[in-house]
């Protein structure tokens, strides 16, 4: 009997995760690999855009072919590809594009190609009970953070948003200043086990303003400060580890529970890199979820960048899919916006 291909394979290629998923239409996701470019990154603190492409071209393809065999599936099984579109680093997003267009090419599928934050929004779809419409989402990324009323799939409203840094870039900075290592959240994250949240009162920034945007530039130059303060040991970085994850945590809780009482909305969606960390989802679920309102984290492993997400948004646009095969990216591209 003819077999109908009905796979999505994934490809996420933004920043510096090289990943690919397979999502079966009927069955869900099937699988899905990642390869870290950590130790390419390490060594200078932060994401090389040049190696991060490069190490995507080299991973990308042996990833694809490694999948599709652990699951004795072949090019053939696969119905569409979703890749990436943007926002990312521009020469990883197209080292992900091209790949996804030739194959889609070569095979004469449909190619979809999908927003970074959406495919965040998404993963936490690839667990049930899955979230009901409407809901508000918390947008927290290495690039993004959000507030965004979204009323049903696809139609994204921002309420509220950073004026300068994202909170995983604030966590990142910080992480830095105390001598940890790229990326900061979980580094950050694990000294302040160790520490004292109550030595340091930091500030709450923009937590009494009536509006949904935040700001963490202004609490990394008090975190600077308060270091440059005091003599440096093991205790004060982890007070201090332990005191900003506590500021930032706070905010973050407190406007999403302002916009959820605002919009007169009932349930939360918490995505992107910084949702992994602890803190945060005991604060939300002690203090939001204890309110009364329904809350849904992506599983741990689909919280930071991952080709589940990107595979399954595919399958929700699949409707939209192109066959014209063009090598097509936006390093900057807005939720909700126009390509
Ligand atoms: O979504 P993501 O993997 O990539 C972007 O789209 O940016 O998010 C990465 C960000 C980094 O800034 C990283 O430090 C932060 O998420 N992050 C965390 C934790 N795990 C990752 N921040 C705080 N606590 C964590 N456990
Ligand atoms: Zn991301």
């Amino acid at each position: 009997m003819l077999k109908h291909p009905q796979i999505i394979l994934g490809i996420e290629s933004s920043c510096d995760d090289s990943a690919v998923a397979l999502y079966d239409m009927q069955r869900g996701l099937l699988g899905q690999c990642i390869y870290s470019q950590l130790q390419t990154h390490q060594p200078y603190g932060g994401v090389v855009p040049e190696l991060a492409s490069r190490d995507h071209l080299k991973k990308i393809l042996p990833l694809i072919e490694n999948i599709l065999a652990e699951h004795q599936l072949t090019v053939k099984d696969l119905a569409a590809i979703a890749y990436t579109r943007g926002p990312g680093l521009i020469g990883s997003l197209m080292v992900g594009a091209s790949i996804a267009e030739s194959l889609g090419f070569a095979l004469d599928i449909p190619v979809i190609g999908v927003h970074h934050l959406e495919a965040h929004l998404m993963a936490t779809f690839l667990e049930y009970p899955q979230p009901t419409y409407p809901f508000l989402a918390l947008l927290v990324s290495g690039g993004h953070t959000q507030l965004v009323q979204v009323k049903k799939f696809g139609n994204y409203e921002i309420i509220g948003q950073t004026l300068d840094d994202a909170a995983g870039e604030a966590f990142d900075k910080v992480a830095k200043l105390l001598g940890l290592s790229y990326p900061g959240g979980p580094q950050i994250a694990k000294l302040a086990q160790q520490g004292n949240p109550l030595r340091f009162n930091f500030p709450r920034p923009m937590l009494n303003q009536n509006n949904f945007n935040f700001s963490f530039s202004g609490l990394k130059t008090h975190v600077l400060l308060c270091y440059e303060k005091h003599e440096v040991d093991e205790q004060l970085k982890a007070d201090i580890a332990a005191a900003f994850q506590e500021a930032v945590v706070d905010v973050l809780t407190e406007k999403s529970l302002k916009a959820l009482k605002a919009l007169k909305l009932k349930s939360l969606v918490v995505a992107g890199g910084v949702s992994a960390n602890q803190q945060l989802r005991l604060a939300l679920q002690t203090r939001i979820a204890n309110a009364g309102y329904q809350i849904y984290f992506p599983k741990l492993e689909f919280a930071t960048d991952n080709a589940a997400m990107v595979a399954i948004t595919g399958f929700y646009r699949l409707a939209e899919a192109a066959q014209n095969y063009q090598i097509d990216v936006s390093a900057r591209w807005p939720l909700g916006g126009s390509k």
